[in-house]
């Protein structure tokens, strides 16, 4: 798995997710970012040019680094400092409690093995009036497609990279405390529904 996953999945990740239509959907997801903002699952950096104004830093944090020449220029070109951290957001973070105006996480919480640990982490170092935005892909509400995705999610994980197509984001989210503002359910327009079944919204402590 070295090789796939520390050069091939990457670029394929940083393709598949750089189109126009994602970065509408990132532009949408991000329109209320403010202040200090914690980005889960930094990636290579995509949501960077999609910041509104209004952000003052972004720190990103990922469990892996990659693409780190394409990285480095998408965070010269950003507006707004950015510092990246190497760390799993399941475990306990560096950052002191409400320290964040802002929490973003966009095509991550499919990956993150423990979520519930990371979701709770994420309350724990988002500000009062703080607000978490996401973007991301899950269990379809369909119930036959939902079916295709527990099937296959063995294999989807493996392709992936720990990557997992059935999750319910709304009641993860829900589960660890917060309290969803708004939700958007809609299909990647030629995407397959088993990977293109997007949740989009907010929510707060
Ligand atoms: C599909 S990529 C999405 C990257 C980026 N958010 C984007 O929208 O382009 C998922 C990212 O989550 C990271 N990731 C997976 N598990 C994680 C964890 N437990 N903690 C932090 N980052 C994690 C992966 O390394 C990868 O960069």
């Amino acid at each position: 798995m070295g090789f796939y996953s520390d050069h091939i999945f990457p670029r394929l990740m940083d393709s598949g997710l750089s189109g126009d239509l994602h970065r509408q959907y990132r532009r949408r997801a991000l329109a209320r970012a403010r202040g200090e903002v914690l980005e889960i699952g930094f990636g290579t950096g995509l949501n960077l040019r999609c910041y509104p104004e209004g952000v003052s830093r972004v720190v990103g944090l990922d469990t892996a680094s990659f693409l780190e020449a394409r990285v480095e220029s998408r965070i010269a070109a950003a507006p707004f400092p950015v510092e990246r951290i190497t760390r799993d957001a399941a475990e306990r973070l560096p950052f002191h409690e409400e320290q964040f105006d802002t929490v973003v996480s966009t095509w991550t919480m499919c990956s993150i093995a423990r979520l519930q640990a990371a979701l709770k982490e994420i309350r724990r170092v988002l500000a009062p009036g703080g607000e978490l935005l996401f973007l991301e892909h899950g269990r379809s509400d369909r119930r036959w497609v939902a079916k295709v995705q527990d099937t296959f999610n063995p294999i989807q994980k493996v392709i992936g990279c720990g990557c997992n197509m059935n999750r319910a984001i709304d009641r993860e989210i829900e589960r660890a405390g917060f309290h969803l503002t708004e939700l958007d359910r809609f299909t990647v327009p030629g995407v397959p529904r088993a990977v293109g079944s997007i949740y989009l919204g907010t929510a707060h402590t």
